[in-house]
């Protein structure tokens, strides 16, 4: 069952709204609180996509309990915890119906180690959407948050934060609370080919919301984050477990990919990236998925397991026709590795779609070059909705291999590029638009990766 549903139709907190049941409007924002190395953290989740399952051991936090703890002869307003004081202070809120996901969203931002600035708090509310109010008064609201945590050390964070009424006092106590919590492990049953594995769930409870209820599924167990992304041999193992914020907060994602925080800023949310599996991006087979455009170019390689045996397929083949994918119903994704990037490779990824937020691409494509004495020596280029299956493009990669990066071989590039690609018209544009959009996405690999190369 979703945690939303258990939320708020078996301990009747209804203070977490249903809107979209997508994981798009941030309505149903939670916090959930896990112990990580012995430390606190807490994300936000969309909880209409949350497998209650994952809850096991954590502190689940509804808008309820950020409610500042009244005393008798409280008056409505006495009651407002920081957070939603500055919200009614900036007007920043009108039907109130998106406003318990917008205070929760905001406390995780306070509870979070990112910089206390307008631009972080603000970026914490990118999964949230108003129907009614207008952004320019949560905005404003948003950076008066970031004022009020200006303060915090992360020593003493939740001190801080319970001292600012920000968030109620009984937090202090959870930390001791989840440590002498055992997380109950239920029996885990052999995986059968009807067996579904569920990992973030961001997209079987879209696609399946009806069904996963009945069906014989098996939940994917989080690892600690340290355990996620590994390095050994110059190859970097990525655990089915790891999610796009464990990525985006990994220290060899960003030193290898120096580009990772911008490239990933425009996918989904921040809530989905808290849940979202890379594994799943890659399962999911959408043409347009953006960590497989991102991985293809990187030539990543996926074990799959099942009961009694493995085997290691390039994600690049791995992909058969639209939404058939290389694996059979009893096998799951146990591993992704791929060689990290030798010094002085570059990489880039672009993407464009309809709205800036928590949209799906019309098109993106990734691209990974190495070059001697400005030459290049190696390329590889992936591009998504340009065809029925998230497409490397061999012929265009080859083509590069031994030119220098100018106008004339980006020319003679692009005309290769579309002998590879057969986009069709769809909601996210025409096959013309979306043709013209991925020569525009290479002109913007070559501009970010050459600056000051001239292209016509
Ligand atoms: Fe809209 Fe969950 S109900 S994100
Ligand atoms: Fe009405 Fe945001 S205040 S939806």
């Amino acid at each position: 069952m979703p945690l939303l549903e258990f939320i708020r139709y078996h301990q009747h907190l209804t203070g977490t709204k249903t809107g979209c049941n997508e994981g798009d409007c941030g309505a149903c924002t939670i916090l959930i609180g896990e112990l990580v190395d012995e430390e606190l953290r807490y994300r936000s989740y969309t909880s209409c996509l949350a497998a209650l399952a994952n809850a096991n051991g954590k502190h689940v936090v509804t808008i309820e309990g950020l409610n500042k703890e009244s005393k008798p002869g409280d008056t409505d307003e006495s009651t407002l915890n920081a957070v939603q004081q500055v919200l009614y202070e900036e007007s920043a809120t009108q039907c109130g119906f998106c406003t318990p996901g917008f205070v929760v969203s905001l406390a995780g931002f306070c509870l979070s180690e990112k910089e206390a600035t307008s631009k972080n708090a603000i970026a914490a509310i990118d999964g949230n959407i108003c129907r009614c109010t207008g952004y320019k008064s949560i905005e404003r609201a948003a950076c008066r948050v970031a004022g009020l945590v200006e303060k915090r050390s992360m020593s003493s964070s939740i001190d801080f934060l319970t001292e600012t009424n920000i968030i109620p006092g009984y937090f202090k106590d959870i930390k001791k609370r989840l440590m002498e919590m055992r997380p109950l492990h239920g029996n885990v049953s052999q995986a059968s080919n009807k067996t579904w594995l569920l990992g973030g769930g961001t997209d079987l409870y879209v696609q399946k919301h009806g069904e996963i209820k009945d069906a014989d599924v098996r939940i994917l167990e989080r690892n600690q984050p340290g355990q996620n992304i590994i390095i050994h041999n110059n190859q970097c193992f990525i655990s089915p477990q790891t999610t796009v914020t464990d990525l985006l907060e990994s220290t060899v994602m960003n030193q290898y990919f120096p580009l990772l925080q911008q490239h990933v800023k425009l996918v989904s949310s921040t809530q989905i990236r808290n849940m979202a599996t890379i594994a799943g991006n890659f399962v999911n087979a959408s043409p347009i998925g953006d960590f497989t455009i991102f991985f293809l170019a990187l030539d990543a390689q996926l074990v799959l397991a099942n009961n009694v045996s493995q085997r290691t397929i390039a994600l690049r083949s791995f992909y058969k026709g639209y939404k058939k994918i290389d694996k059979h119903a009893d096998e799951h994704i146990d591993n992704i590795y791929f060689e990290l990037p030798a010094a002085g490779n570059l990489f880039s990824f672009e993407k464009v779609s309809k709205r800036a937020h928590l949209d799906i691409a019309s098109v993106n494509s990734a691209i990974q070059l190495s070059l001697k004495n400005n030459i290049i020596t190696s390329a590889a280029i992936a591009a998504g909705g340009v065809g029925p299956v998230p497409a490397y493009l061999e012929k265009s990669s080859e083509f590069l291999v031994g030119h220098k990066p100018g106008q004339k071989i980006i020319r003679e590039l692009l005309i290769i590029v579309q002998s590879e690609i057969a986009p069709i018209s769809d909601a996210r544009g025409s096959a013309d638009y979306k043709r013209l959009l991925l020569n525009q996405l290479l002109k913007a690999h070559f501009l970010t990766l050459f600056p000051g190369l001239a292209l016509g």
